[in-house]
Protein backbone atom coordinates (compact mmCIF):
# COMPACT_ATOMS: atom_id res chain seq x y z
CA UNK A 1 0.00 0.00 0.00
CA UNK A 2 1.37 3.00 -0.77
CA UNK A 3 0.27 7.07 -0.60
CA UNK A 4 0.03 8.68 -3.78
CA UNK A 5 -0.94 12.11 -3.08
CA UNK A 6 -1.53 14.05 0.10
CA UNK A 7 -3.24 17.50 0.71
CA UNK A 8 -3.83 19.83 4.05
CA UNK A 9 -5.18 22.77 4.46
CA UNK A 10 -5.09 25.21 7.64
CA UNK A 11 -3.14 22.21 9.23
CA UNK A 12 -0.51 23.25 11.85
CA UNK A 13 2.15 24.86 9.83
CA UNK A 14 0.50 24.74 6.34
CA UNK A 15 -1.69 26.82 4.99
CA UNK A 16 -2.18 24.62 1.73
CA UNK A 17 0.23 21.41 0.57
CA UNK A 18 -0.08 19.56 -2.20
CA UNK A 19 2.18 16.89 -2.42
CA UNK A 20 2.80 13.93 -5.07
CA UNK A 21 4.51 11.34 -3.65
CA UNK A 22 7.03 8.81 -4.59
CA UNK A 23 5.87 4.76 -3.79
CA UNK A 24 8.99 3.86 -2.22
CA UNK A 25 11.06 6.09 -0.01
CA UNK A 26 10.37 9.83 0.39
CA UNK A 27 12.49 12.13 2.41
CA UNK A 28 12.02 15.66 4.10
CA UNK A 29 14.87 17.37 5.11
CA UNK A 30 14.53 20.89 7.16
CA UNK A 31 15.80 22.67 10.13
CA UNK A 32 13.83 22.69 13.33
CA UNK A 33 10.46 23.64 13.77
CA UNK A 34 9.54 24.05 9.86
CA UNK A 35 6.86 21.03 9.35
CA UNK A 36 8.19 17.54 8.87
CA UNK A 37 6.98 15.88 11.35
CA UNK A 38 3.36 17.75 10.82
CA UNK A 39 3.44 15.95 7.66
CA UNK A 40 4.33 12.39 9.12
CA UNK A 41 1.44 13.45 11.84
CA UNK A 42 -0.94 14.08 8.88
CA UNK A 43 -0.32 10.87 7.29
CA UNK A 44 -0.68 8.80 10.41
CA UNK A 45 -3.77 10.41 11.34
CA UNK A 46 -5.79 9.30 8.12
CA UNK A 47 -4.57 5.66 9.61
CA UNK A 48 -5.91 5.84 12.86
CA UNK A 49 -8.17 8.60 13.32
CA UNK A 50 -6.14 10.65 15.47
CA UNK A 51 -2.54 12.05 16.06
CA UNK A 52 0.30 10.65 17.67
CA UNK A 53 1.26 13.92 19.61
CA UNK A 54 -1.82 15.51 20.82
CA UNK A 55 -5.08 14.37 22.29
CA UNK A 56 -6.70 17.14 21.48
CA UNK A 57 -7.81 17.41 17.51
CA UNK A 58 -8.63 21.09 17.79
CA UNK A 59 -5.00 21.74 18.10
CA UNK A 60 -3.97 20.48 14.61
CA UNK A 61 -5.82 22.84 13.39
CA UNK A 62 -3.89 26.08 11.85
CA UNK A 63 -4.09 29.01 14.58
CA UNK A 64 -6.50 31.53 13.55
CA UNK A 65 -8.47 29.75 11.36
CA UNK A 66 -11.87 27.75 12.00
CA UNK A 67 -11.41 24.32 10.21
CA UNK A 68 -8.19 22.22 8.74
CA UNK A 69 -8.44 19.66 5.88
CA UNK A 70 -6.59 16.69 5.07
CA UNK A 71 -7.26 14.53 2.12
CA UNK A 72 -4.91 11.18 0.94
CA UNK A 73 -4.88 8.95 -1.93
CA UNK A 74 -3.72 6.05 -1.13
CA UNK A 75 -3.19 2.96 -3.65
CA UNK A 76 -3.85 -0.48 -2.35
CA UNK A 77 -4.70 -4.26 -3.73
CA UNK A 78 -8.36 -3.23 -3.18
CA UNK A 79 -7.64 -0.36 -5.43
CA UNK A 80 -7.97 2.74 -4.43
CA UNK A 81 -8.86 4.80 -1.60
CA UNK A 82 -9.57 8.25 -0.93
CA UNK A 83 -9.45 9.29 2.85
CA UNK A 84 -10.67 12.71 4.17
CA UNK A 85 -10.54 14.16 7.35
CA UNK A 86 -12.49 17.70 8.34
CA UNK A 87 -11.96 19.45 11.57
CA UNK A 88 -13.17 21.96 12.77
CA UNK A 89 -14.01 24.14 15.89
CA UNK A 90 -17.61 23.89 16.30
CA UNK A 91 -18.45 20.79 14.94
CA UNK A 92 -17.01 17.31 15.38
CA UNK A 93 -14.57 15.73 13.24
CA UNK A 94 -15.56 14.26 9.88
CA UNK A 95 -14.22 11.34 8.46
CA UNK A 96 -14.84 9.90 5.22
CA UNK A 97 -13.63 7.06 2.97
CA UNK A 98 -14.08 7.38 -0.96
CA UNK A 99 -16.58 9.90 -0.21
CA UNK A 100 -18.72 8.15 2.38
CA UNK A 101 -18.92 9.72 5.62
CA UNK A 102 -17.60 7.27 8.37
CA UNK A 103 -20.53 6.90 11.35
CA UNK A 104 -17.70 5.76 13.80
CA UNK A 105 -13.91 5.88 14.21
CA UNK A 106 -13.98 1.78 14.01
CA UNK A 107 -14.93 2.06 10.48
CA UNK A 108 -11.36 3.50 9.47
CA UNK A 109 -9.13 1.24 11.06
CA UNK A 110 -7.59 -1.34 9.45
CA UNK A 111 -7.96 1.34 5.82
CA UNK A 112 -4.74 2.52 5.90
CA UNK A 113 -2.00 0.82 7.75
CA UNK A 114 0.93 3.35 8.79
CA UNK A 115 4.11 1.97 11.21
CA UNK A 116 5.19 5.05 13.03
CA UNK A 117 8.51 5.00 14.54
CA UNK A 118 10.09 7.93 16.21
CA UNK A 119 12.37 8.81 19.50
CA UNK A 120 9.86 9.34 21.50
CA UNK A 121 8.96 4.74 21.05
CA UNK A 122 11.85 4.64 23.01
CA UNK A 123 9.09 5.28 26.14
CA UNK A 124 7.66 2.09 24.80
CA UNK A 125 10.38 0.44 26.65
CA UNK A 126 11.18 2.70 29.34
CA UNK A 127 7.98 3.87 30.92
CA UNK A 128 5.29 1.93 32.58
CA UNK A 129 2.67 -0.33 31.25
CA UNK A 130 0.23 2.23 30.15
CA UNK A 131 2.49 2.92 26.95
CA UNK A 132 2.98 -0.86 26.59
CA UNK A 133 -0.78 -1.90 26.90
CA UNK A 134 -1.45 1.22 23.87
CA UNK A 135 1.14 -0.21 22.10
CA UNK A 136 -0.94 -3.61 22.14
CA UNK A 137 -4.30 -2.23 22.14
CA UNK A 138 -3.58 0.15 18.90
CA UNK A 139 -1.93 -2.24 16.53
CA UNK A 140 -4.52 -5.24 17.41
CA UNK A 141 -7.88 -2.72 17.35
CA UNK A 142 -5.74 -1.92 13.32
CA UNK A 143 -5.39 -5.21 12.84
CA UNK A 144 -9.01 -6.73 14.01
CA UNK A 145 -11.39 -3.91 14.48
CA UNK A 146 -13.50 -6.82 16.61
CA UNK A 147 -10.54 -5.95 19.13
CA UNK A 148 -11.64 -2.47 19.03
CA UNK A 149 -15.15 -2.91 20.18
CA UNK A 150 -14.38 -5.82 22.32
CA UNK A 151 -12.14 -2.77 24.11
CA UNK A 152 -14.06 -0.38 23.74
CA UNK A 153 -17.25 -3.17 25.63
CA UNK A 154 -14.47 -4.07 28.52
CA UNK A 155 -13.81 -0.45 29.44
CA UNK A 156 -17.56 0.10 29.74
CA UNK A 157 -17.78 -3.17 31.83
CA UNK A 158 -15.06 -1.89 34.27
CA UNK A 159 -16.37 2.07 34.74
CA UNK A 160 -19.34 0.31 35.97
CA UNK A 161 -17.82 -2.22 37.99
CA UNK A 162 -15.73 0.22 39.53
CA UNK A 163 -18.79 2.93 39.73
CA UNK A 164 -20.39 -0.22 42.06
CA UNK A 165 -17.55 -1.04 44.36
CA UNK A 166 -17.51 2.79 45.05
CA UNK A 167 -21.38 2.12 45.52
CA UNK A 168 -20.97 -0.77 47.92
CA UNK A 169 -17.89 0.99 50.29
CA UNK A 170 -21.52 3.43 51.35
CA UNK A 171 -24.08 0.61 50.79
CA UNK A 172 -22.72 -3.19 51.29
CA UNK A 173 -26.23 -5.12 50.17
CA UNK A 174 -25.31 -4.23 46.86
CA UNK A 175 -22.45 -6.33 46.92
CA UNK A 176 -24.91 -9.00 45.73
CA UNK A 177 -25.14 -7.65 42.03
CA UNK A 178 -21.26 -7.73 41.65
CA UNK A 179 -21.64 -11.22 40.39
CA UNK A 180 -23.65 -9.81 37.62
CA UNK A 181 -20.11 -7.25 36.29
CA UNK A 182 -17.87 -10.18 37.61
CA UNK A 183 -19.19 -12.82 34.45
CA UNK A 184 -19.43 -9.73 31.64
CA UNK A 185 -15.91 -8.68 32.77
CA UNK A 186 -14.41 -11.96 32.69
CA UNK A 187 -16.23 -12.51 29.03
CA UNK A 188 -14.76 -9.59 27.48
CA UNK A 189 -11.65 -9.82 29.28
CA UNK A 190 -10.92 -13.13 28.61
CA UNK A 191 -11.70 -12.29 24.85
CA UNK A 192 -9.17 -9.68 25.02
CA UNK A 193 -6.39 -11.54 26.86
CA UNK A 194 -6.67 -14.26 24.27
CA UNK A 195 -6.08 -11.85 21.46
CA UNK A 196 -3.35 -10.16 22.86
CA UNK A 197 -1.46 -13.67 23.45
CA UNK A 198 -2.07 -14.29 19.63
CA UNK A 199 -0.65 -11.44 18.66
CA UNK A 200 1.85 -11.53 21.40
CA UNK A 201 3.23 -14.81 19.55
CA UNK A 202 2.95 -14.11 16.08
CA UNK A 203 4.91 -10.69 16.79
CA UNK A 204 7.74 -12.34 18.85
CA UNK A 205 8.95 -14.78 15.71
CA UNK A 206 9.44 -11.36 13.60
CA UNK A 207 11.00 -9.17 16.26
CA UNK A 208 13.38 -12.24 17.59
CA UNK A 209 14.68 -12.41 13.50
CA UNK A 210 15.08 -8.63 12.89
CA UNK A 211 16.93 -7.70 16.32
CA UNK A 212 19.42 -10.71 15.92
CA UNK A 213 19.84 -9.46 12.21
CA UNK A 214 20.10 -5.45 13.60
CA UNK A 215 22.60 -6.74 16.26
CA UNK A 216 24.83 -8.78 14.44
CA UNK A 217 23.63 -12.13 16.27
CA UNK A 218 24.54 -10.64 19.56
CA UNK A 219 21.54 -9.91 21.22
CA UNK A 220 18.61 -12.28 21.56
CA UNK A 221 15.20 -10.62 22.46
CA UNK A 222 12.25 -12.64 23.79
CA UNK A 223 8.59 -10.72 24.19
CA UNK A 224 6.48 -12.20 27.48
CA UNK A 225 2.79 -11.29 28.57
CA UNK A 226 2.82 -10.67 31.55
CA UNK A 227 -1.02 -11.10 33.84
CA UNK A 228 -1.83 -11.81 36.69
CA UNK A 229 -4.17 -14.60 35.26
CA UNK A 230 -2.42 -16.00 32.24
CA UNK A 231 0.83 -15.96 29.79
CA UNK A 232 0.49 -18.25 27.45
CA UNK A 233 -2.42 -19.63 25.26
CA UNK A 234 -2.10 -22.97 26.60
CA UNK A 235 -3.46 -21.55 29.64
CA UNK A 236 -6.44 -20.19 27.25
CA UNK A 237 -9.14 -23.09 29.18
CA UNK A 238 -8.93 -22.42 32.22
CA UNK A 239 -8.91 -18.29 32.03
CA UNK A 240 -12.21 -17.91 33.02
CA UNK A 241 -12.42 -20.35 35.95
CA UNK A 242 -8.62 -18.30 36.78
CA UNK A 243 -10.08 -15.06 36.09
CA UNK A 244 -13.63 -15.62 38.44
CA UNK A 245 -11.00 -17.04 41.37
CA UNK A 246 -9.02 -14.17 41.14
CA UNK A 247 -12.16 -11.54 41.14
CA UNK A 248 -13.18 -13.54 44.49
CA UNK A 249 -9.69 -12.94 46.09
CA UNK A 250 -9.19 -9.19 45.14
CA UNK A 251 -13.09 -8.46 46.03
CA UNK A 252 -12.30 -7.23 49.57
CA UNK A 253 -9.20 -5.18 48.09
CA UNK A 254 -11.06 -4.11 45.34
CA UNK A 255 -14.05 -2.52 47.54
CA UNK A 256 -11.20 -1.01 49.72
CA UNK A 257 -10.07 0.88 46.77
CA UNK A 258 -13.27 1.44 45.19
CA UNK A 259 -11.56 0.03 41.55
CA UNK A 260 -10.88 -3.36 39.99
CA UNK A 261 -7.06 -4.85 40.43
CA UNK A 262 -7.10 -7.68 38.31
CA UNK A 263 -7.77 -7.86 34.45
CA UNK A 264 -6.09 -7.12 31.21
CA UNK A 265 -6.34 -3.05 32.09
CA UNK A 266 -3.82 -4.28 34.62
CA UNK A 267 -1.18 -6.13 32.11
CA UNK A 268 1.93 -6.00 30.44
CA UNK A 269 4.72 -7.35 27.98
CA UNK A 270 7.84 -8.28 29.75
CA UNK A 271 10.53 -7.58 27.11
CA UNK A 272 13.43 -9.71 27.89
CA UNK A 273 17.47 -9.18 25.82
CA UNK A 274 20.08 -12.53 26.70
CA UNK A 275 17.45 -12.93 29.57
CA UNK A 276 17.86 -9.99 31.04
CA UNK A 277 14.68 -7.31 31.38
CA UNK A 278 15.90 -4.78 29.58
CA UNK A 279 13.59 -2.21 31.01
CA UNK A 280 15.50 -2.01 34.14
CA UNK A 281 18.96 -3.03 32.72
CA UNK A 282 19.07 -1.98 29.70
CA UNK A 283 21.40 0.51 27.96
CA UNK A 284 20.11 3.35 25.97
CA UNK A 285 21.15 2.27 22.85
CA UNK A 286 19.98 -1.41 24.04
CA UNK A 287 16.77 -0.06 24.82
CA UNK A 288 16.73 1.96 21.48
CA UNK A 289 17.22 -0.99 18.97
CA UNK A 290 14.37 -3.22 20.92
CA UNK A 291 11.97 -0.51 20.16
CA UNK A 292 13.01 -0.27 16.64
CA UNK A 293 12.83 -3.90 16.22
CA UNK A 294 9.86 -4.23 17.98
CA UNK A 295 8.24 -1.27 15.47
CA UNK A 296 9.85 -2.68 12.47
CA UNK A 297 8.67 -6.16 13.36
CA UNK A 298 5.22 -4.69 12.86
CA UNK A 299 5.91 -4.33 9.30
CA UNK A 300 6.18 -8.08 8.67
CA UNK A 301 3.78 -8.91 10.81
CA UNK A 302 0.81 -6.69 8.89
CA UNK A 303 2.07 -8.26 5.85
CA UNK A 304 1.29 -11.90 6.98
CA UNK A 305 -2.21 -10.87 7.90
CA UNK A 306 -3.33 -8.65 5.24
CA UNK A 307 -1.45 -9.29 2.13
CA UNK A 308 -0.05 -5.61 2.03
CA UNK A 309 2.79 -3.45 3.12
CA UNK A 310 1.85 -0.83 5.56
CA UNK A 311 3.76 2.42 5.07
CA UNK A 312 6.77 2.96 7.18
CA UNK A 313 6.70 6.26 9.07
CA UNK A 314 10.06 7.49 10.69
CA UNK A 315 10.42 10.32 12.48
CA UNK A 316 13.90 11.81 13.11
CA UNK A 317 14.99 8.08 12.89
CA UNK A 318 18.57 8.34 10.92
CA UNK A 319 20.21 10.44 13.63
CA UNK A 320 19.76 8.25 16.31
CA UNK A 321 21.40 5.17 14.49
CA UNK A 322 24.99 4.71 13.51
CA UNK A 323 25.74 4.23 9.94
CA UNK A 324 25.70 0.27 10.22
CA UNK A 325 22.36 0.13 11.46
CA UNK A 326 20.88 3.33 9.28
CA UNK A 327 21.76 1.19 6.15
CA UNK A 328 20.42 -2.56 7.36
CA UNK A 329 17.41 -0.21 8.18
CA UNK A 330 17.01 1.06 4.31
CA UNK A 331 18.08 -1.93 2.95
CA UNK A 332 15.40 -3.96 4.84
CA UNK A 333 13.03 -1.45 3.33
CA UNK A 334 12.63 -2.04 -0.45
CA UNK A 335 9.20 -2.97 -1.12
CA UNK A 336 7.51 -0.38 2.03
CA UNK A 337 6.85 3.03 0.98
CA UNK A 338 8.79 5.21 3.69
CA UNK A 339 8.50 8.76 4.91
CA UNK A 340 11.85 9.72 6.52
CA UNK A 341 12.32 13.05 8.24
CA UNK A 342 15.95 14.40 8.55
CA UNK A 343 17.47 17.48 9.52
CA UNK A 344 20.49 16.79 6.92
CA UNK A 345 20.94 14.30 4.50
CA UNK A 346 24.59 12.70 5.40
CA UNK A 347 22.96 9.22 5.85
CA UNK A 348 22.47 8.87 1.95
CA UNK A 349 26.40 9.99 1.45
CA UNK A 350 27.18 5.77 1.62
CA UNK A 351 24.09 4.58 0.63
CA UNK A 352 22.69 4.19 -3.12
CA UNK A 353 19.45 4.69 -3.14
CA UNK A 354 17.81 5.23 -6.47
CA UNK A 355 13.71 5.24 -5.79
CA UNK A 356 13.62 8.34 -3.60
CA UNK A 357 12.28 11.48 -3.58
CA UNK A 358 13.68 14.30 -1.71
CA UNK A 359 11.36 17.24 -0.10
CA UNK A 360 12.94 20.65 1.11
CA UNK A 361 10.70 21.65 4.26
CA UNK A 362 10.95 25.01 4.71
CA UNK A 363 8.22 27.27 6.87
CA UNK A 364 5.15 24.81 5.80
CA UNK A 365 6.43 24.84 2.49
CA UNK A 366 7.68 21.71 0.55
CA UNK A 367 9.72 22.11 -2.44
N1 LIG B 1 -1.98 24.47 15.16
C1 LIG B 1 -0.87 25.02 14.68
N2 LIG B 1 -0.91 26.13 13.89
C2 LIG B 1 0.20 26.68 13.36
N3 LIG B 1 1.44 26.21 13.61
C3 LIG B 1 1.55 25.12 14.39
C4 LIG B 1 0.42 24.49 14.96
N4 LIG B 1 0.84 23.44 15.68
C5 LIG B 1 2.19 23.41 15.58
N5 LIG B 1 2.63 24.43 14.81
C6 LIG B 1 4.01 24.76 14.44
O1 LIG B 1 4.52 23.84 13.51
C7 LIG B 1 5.93 24.00 13.49
C8 LIG B 1 6.61 22.79 12.91
O2 LIG B 1 6.43 21.64 13.66
P1 LIG B 1 7.09 20.22 13.33
O3 LIG B 1 6.98 19.48 14.59
O4 LIG B 1 6.50 19.60 12.14
O5 LIG B 1 8.61 20.61 13.03
P2 LIG B 1 9.80 19.70 12.51
O6 LIG B 1 10.19 20.20 11.17
O7 LIG B 1 9.46 18.28 12.64
O8 LIG B 1 10.95 20.10 13.53
P3 LIG B 1 12.05 19.21 14.31
O9 LIG B 1 13.20 19.05 13.36
O10 LIG B 1 12.41 20.07 15.46
O11 LIG B 1 11.42 17.94 14.71
C9 LIG B 1 6.31 24.38 14.93
O12 LIG B 1 7.09 25.52 14.91
C10 LIG B 1 4.97 24.67 15.62
O13 LIG B 1 4.99 25.85 16.34
MG1 LIG C 1 10.05 16.81 14.01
Amino acid sequence: MYIEELHLKNYRNYNQLDLKLHPKINIFVGNNAQGKTNIIESIYLMSIGKSHRSSKDKEIIAWGQDHAFLMGKFNTTQGQKTIEIGLSHQRKKLIKRNGIVLEKIGELLGQVNTVLFSPEDLRLIKEGPVERRNFLDREISNLRPQYYYALLEYNKILQQRNHLLKKIKIQPSLRDTLPLWNEQLINMGSKIIQMRLHFLKKINVFTKSLHHEITDGFEKIELFYQSTLISSLEEMQQIKELFGKELKKSENNDIKKGTTTIGPHRDDIKINVNKIDIRSFGSQGQQRTAALSLKLSLIQLIYTETGEFPILLLDDVMSELDQKRQKKLIHSLQEVQTFITCTDLSFLEDIELKEKKIFEIQEGRAK
